[in-house]
């Protein structure tokens, strides 16, 4: 039979895909909650580190990095590779990325299936992309070509949108699924982004889930969303909705296993009641899991 993944991982020297690691639950690492997280008191079983905030040469970042290494397991998680971008991917970024990776050993690095700029301007925000044959085949190559940079696969997260192309062929599923299949990537779930898009495209949000390759699915992030002007939008400024843990469940259900974590990025709760919120995570997970093991 014909495997897309092998036959990628033998054209661009990549180890065939192995099985999805669990780091069970986690949190994004944000300045606020250094202190509580270097304590270590509470149960946090891996970070993820916005990647940017670490490129640097020296100074406390690197202090930092280095001393949450020692006590966590970490992912890397970018917003500037713009892999959907018309402009070429940028190699000083990629190399500052790379030299970021020698010394966080994370365990994976992602980015998000976006642009974030055109004609030479970061437009400093997430734009999705139009689901079309066209930008299918210019992704895939660009997603090649860092993964042969880095020697490694990535993660690709879905992206949360309001508004959609005329020109798309296919839904996000899809399109996310063919380039994580002709790519050889994987991917990043962000259940929360589903949530939102399915209400502001008016899908079915088990569908979107349902259209991935279970194996190539190995983050969910979790996150708080408000609404304005009548759409839904992925603030990371509230708790988790109620609607968004159903989501995670049904999603558990449907993947298994899968290190899940929780991205605030404002209106910052103190650090108990994040580590609450993650309890909650761990609880849902844990009863799901056990629930379809049995
Ligand atoms: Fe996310």
């Amino acid at each position: 039979m014909h495997n897309p993944a092998m036959h990628n991982s033998a054209m661009h020297g990549l180890a065939p895909i192995e099985p999805r690691p669990f780091l069970g639950y986690g949190l994004g690492l944000r300045p606020c909650y250094f202190d509580d997280l270097l304590k270590g008191e509470a149960a946090v079983d891996w970070l993820e580190l916005l990647s940017e905030n670490y490129m640097v040469p020296g100074g406390k970042p690197l202090h930092v990095l280095d001393a949450m290494a020692e006590r966590y397991p970490l992912v890397l998680h970018g917003v500037s590779m713009s892999i959907g971008g018309t402009e070429p991917l940028d190699l000083a970024y990629l190399a500052r990325l790379k030299t970021l990776a020698e010394r966080a050993r994370p365990r994976w690095i992602s980015d998000h299936l976006c642009f974030t700029g055109a004609g030479g301007n970061n437009l400093h925000d997430l734009y999705p992309l139009p689901y079309t044959e066209e930008a299918l085949r210019h992704v895939v190559a660009r997603v090649r070509q860092v993964q042969d940079f880095l020697g490694r696969r990535i993660l690709l997260e879905n992206v949360s949108s309001y508004l959609s192309y005329r020109q798309s062929s296919m839904s996000e599923w899809q399109f996310l699924s063919a380039i994580a299949e002709e790519a050889d990537c994987l991917l990043l779930l962000d259940i929360n982004n589903v949530f939102v898009s399915a209400v502001n495209h008016g899908f079915k949000p088990e569908d979107f889930l349902h259209g991935l390759p279970p194996e190539r699915v190995w983050q969910f992030h979790l996150a708080g969303h408000s609404e304005a002007d009548g759409f839904l939008v992925d603030t990371h400024d509230q708790p988790v909705r109620a609607e968004v843990w159903d989501l995670y469940q049904t999603a558990l259900r449907h993947f298994g296993a899968v290190s899940t974590m929780i991205e605030r990025d404002d209106n910052f709760p103190e650090f108990a009641e994040l580590a609450e919120e993650l309890q909650t995570a761990r609880r849902l997970g844990e009863a799901v899991l056990s629930r379809e093991a049995a």
